[in-house]
């Protein structure tokens, strides 16, 4: 089984961005730590980070063929991209949407997503542990099916 985790614009400076509503961990302590997490469920995992939406959208279409299952938090981008909803959609990959503060807690710009219609599951408000959650699904609804 293979995983991409996909993270959107800002997330770079995740352990210096407003740490009260993001943590203090990294992007990479981050990526470590989930990695790790994939090795002992035996699944290979492929990470890429871009604040570029074209990038975003180039590495989805890459995926097809190649990748079962998408980790994604979009960022910013959560809230305005109907091309990365479009690139998601044309794949067919399924994907976990996740964020690591609470959207509903937060603005009411942030409260709307592109993407959670179309989720196979969205996990927020629960810091990097999301991720970890969203692996574990992952793994567990696709070898059920
Ligand atoms: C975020 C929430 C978004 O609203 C915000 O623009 C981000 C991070 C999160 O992980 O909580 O960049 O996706």
């Amino acid at each position: 089984m293979n995983i991409l985790l996909l993270n959107g614009p800002n997330l770079n400076m995740l352990g210096h961005r407003e740490p009260e509503k993001y943590g203090t961990e990294t992007l990479s302590e981050i990526v470590k730590s989930v990695s790790t997490h994939a090795e002992k469920l035996a699944v290979s995992l492929d990470h890429f980070q871009s604040n570029a939406e074209h990038a975003l959208i180039d590495r989805i279409h890459q995926a097809f063929g190649k990748i079962d299952v998408i980790i994604f938090n979009p960022g910013a981008f959560t809230h305005t991209s109907i091309a990365l909803r479009d690139a998601l959609l044309s794949v067919a990959i399924p994907f976990y949407e996740v964020h690591l503060s609470n959207i509903y807690a937060r603005e009411n710009f942030r409260h709307h997503s592109f993407f959670s219609d179309i989720a196979a599951g969205v996990l927020f408000g629960m810091g990097s542990l999301g991720y970890h959650l969203a692996l574990t699904a992952a793994v567990t609804q696709y070898k059920s099916n």
